[in-house]
Parts: structure tokens; C-alpha cells; sequence
């Protein structure tokens, strides 16, 4: 077999992907129609041809349009379950999946009944292919600290009741002028409950946005993190202090933060021993599922067998996934 091949075949971990990021073209059609909701597309076709996006907001306003077919708690079933299908067919075999619930409240659908759909698809993923998985639930940056808090209030009785699955938070959406530090009180609120605790950061924005996510909100991990390379001193901090970062190569390059996948930071990171890992974002919108993300950085930069073997362990190490039981998935 192919170093390709074998890629693709060694069991993996995703750490990074949205559940709204997921809604492949055909199933936003299928789901606009069964809801009578009007797209301002005419064809799945017509819809991916617009899928050229600019920078990080041109693809949030497309994906923002996107989810307004998302209704029923059937209709987040089978979003979880379309990516589940991939993720399966990719060999991953434990995904934490990240849902904005802001995203949908604000259309006025209940807490519930996006985490009941979601939760449906996972345990019945697990019965059936034996798929591991956890629940981050992302605040949007572009809202303000309040809102998130309201939400979080609103979302406490869910965090006990759904406990083994939803574990943490994150933060996402505009990054630009909307440092880490405005959502200080969200993420002690968050760790005082015990949950953990993640921030997009560094991805469009400046590696300071890195270093207030782990100063002021404490977060264990870092989603994207791939502008950190331009501090020499957070570089050393990530490499001493063992941060993970979640890294979406395919996605950095729809979205325009390098022009190509040759000049990605990964391959610097990687060589000054940054615990990174390998993931797809939002894979229905950026052309490909974790496998694509995989070859298409082994093929741009070389990389040999330690270097996918160490990278895929790394995706173990930095999941928060039970302890006794991650023993038995590496
Ligand atoms: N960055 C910010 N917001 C997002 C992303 C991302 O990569 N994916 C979905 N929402
Ligand atoms: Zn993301």
C-alpha cells in the first residue's frame, strides 16, 4: 500500500470541525425543502460555485445563510449523522465536534432541540461504528460578552444533563477586533463549572490574541494558532508548556490566511516540536474531510511516516477524551 493509503487508514482523532460546517450543498437543499425555507440559490451547483470566499467573514456570511434550514431537531440529526458518514469513512475514530448555539437561538430555535438532534447522531454513531465523541459548545465573538453569558446561563441545565458529551467551551466567528479579553468573565464562569475551555485565536488574528486566550481565558487548547510562528517567545511558551493546536490546513487556504498550502506555518511549527494536530473546520465548505486535510500537507511539504505518526498522536494526547479509556483507542 501507499504512504497515501496509509495515511488514510491509521485510526485518527479530529478536534477541530463545526457541526454547522458540515451542511454539505445537497443537504441544505433537501433540508430547504423539506422546511419551505427560500435559499437565494437555485441548485447545490450554483450554491458551491459561490463558495469562493475572501477572507474568514465572506465564508461566515455564506455559512450564516447556510444554516437557516436548520430547524427540527431531526434536521441537526442529520447534519451530525452526514458527518459522522465521513468522518467514519476517514478511519476517525473520536471527534469533538464544536455547535454555536448563538447561531440558532438567535432564529429562535430552542437549546434543546439543537443538542437533542446532535446527541441522537452521536449515540447512535457509537452503537453502531464504535465512534467516540464530545461536544464543545463555541460562542460567536462578533456578539458581545453578555450575550454569550445569557446563552451560557440558558445552556447550565444542558451541561449537567448531557455531561459525558458536552464538555466544554469555545469561541469563534470574527476575530479581527475581537480579542480574547472581552470574553474573560465567559471562561472563568465556564471553568468554575468545570468545563474546558478552548479559543479560536491566531488564525486571522495577531499572535496576542494567542497569548491572552491562554493568560486570560486559560485555555488548554489552541484552534488555529498558525500566526503564532510570527512570536519567537510564543513559540517557545507553546513548545514548553505543551499547547495543543488545532490546525485546519484546507481551511487556511480558502480562506485566504496563506496563499498557499507551501507556505503554510504548519511545517515551522512542526519543526519546532509544537504539539500541532491535523483537522478540517467547516469540511462541506472548504473541499475536503480530514483525509483531504492530511494528504494535502503531506504532499506540500514532504512529510514522512514520524511526521504523521507523531502528529496523528498528537490528536490522542490533546483530546479530552477519559483517560482510561484513551489508553484503548492509541
Ligand atoms: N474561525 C472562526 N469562526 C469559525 C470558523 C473558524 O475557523 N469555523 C466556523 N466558524
Ligand atoms: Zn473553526
Amino acid at each position: 500500500t501507499t504512504f497515501h493509503d496509509k495515511i488514510c487508514r491509521s485510526p485518527k482523532t479530529e478536534l477541530h470541525v463545526h457541526i454547522e460546517g458540515a451542511l454539505t450543498p445537497e443537504l441544505m437543499f433537501h433540508l430547504a425543502k423539506r422546511n419551505n425555507v427560500k435559499l437565494p440559490y437555485n441548485s447545490a451547483d450554483e450554491l458551491r460555485a459561490a463558495y469562493s470566499f475572501t477572507n474568514l467573514q465572506s465564508f461566515l456570511d455564506i455559512c450564516g445563510v447556510g444554516v437557516s434550514v436548520l430547524i427540527t431537531s431531526r434536521d441537526f440529526y442529520d447534519v451530525t449523522m452526514d458527518y459522522i458518514q465521513h468522518a467514519v469513512s476517514d478511519n476517525i475514530v473520536h471527534s469533538e465536534l464544536f455547535f454555536d448555539p448563538q447561531l440558532h437561538t438567535h432564529r429562535g430555535i430552542e437549546l434543546t432541540t439543537i443538542i437533542d438532534g446532535i446527541e441522537r447522531a452521536l449515540i447512535e454513531a457509537e452503537q453502531k461504528y464504535n465512534f467516540s465523541s464530545k461536544l464543545i459548545m463555541c460562542f460567536l465573538r462578533h456578539l458581545d460578552e453578555q450575550d454569550a453569558l445569557d446563552t451560557f446561563s440558558r445552556a447550565l441545565p444542558l451541561f449537567e444533563q448531557y455531561k459525558h458529551r458536552l464538555i466544554g467551551i469555545g469561541l469563534d466567528s470574527t476575530e479581527q477586533n475581537h480579542p480574547p479579553e472581552e470574553f474573560q468573565r465567559l471562561f472563568a464562569r465556564a471553568r468554575e463549572h468545570h468545563l474546558r475551555v478552548v479559543a479560536h485565536a491566531g488564525e486571522e488574528g495577531p499572535p496576542l490574541y494567542v497569548k491572552q486566550a491562554l493568560d486570560i481565558l486559560k485555555v488548554e487548547r489552541i484552534d488555529h494558532g498558525v500566526r503564532s510562528v510570527e512570536d519567537e517567545l510564543l513559540m517557545k511558551r507553546l513548545v514548553d508548556v505543551k499547547i495543543p493546536l488545532t490546525i485546519c490546513p484546507l481551511s487556511n487556504i480558502k480562506l485566504k490566511v496563506f496563499d498557499d498550502m507551501k507556505k503554510h506555518s504548519l511545517k515551522q511549527l512542526l519543526d519546532s516540536s509544537v504539539m500541532l494536530t491535523i483537522n478540517s473546520d467547516d469540511p462541506a465548505y472548504f473541499g475536503g474531510y480530514l483525509n483531504a486535510n492530511y494528504l494535502a500537507v503531506t504532499d506540500a511539504f514532504h512529510l514522512n511516516q514520524n511526521d504523521i505518526y507523531k502528529i496523528i498522536r498528537n490528536g490522542f494526547e490533546a483530546s479530552f477524551i477519559e483517560e482510561e479509556k484513551r489508553q484503548l483507542l492509541i
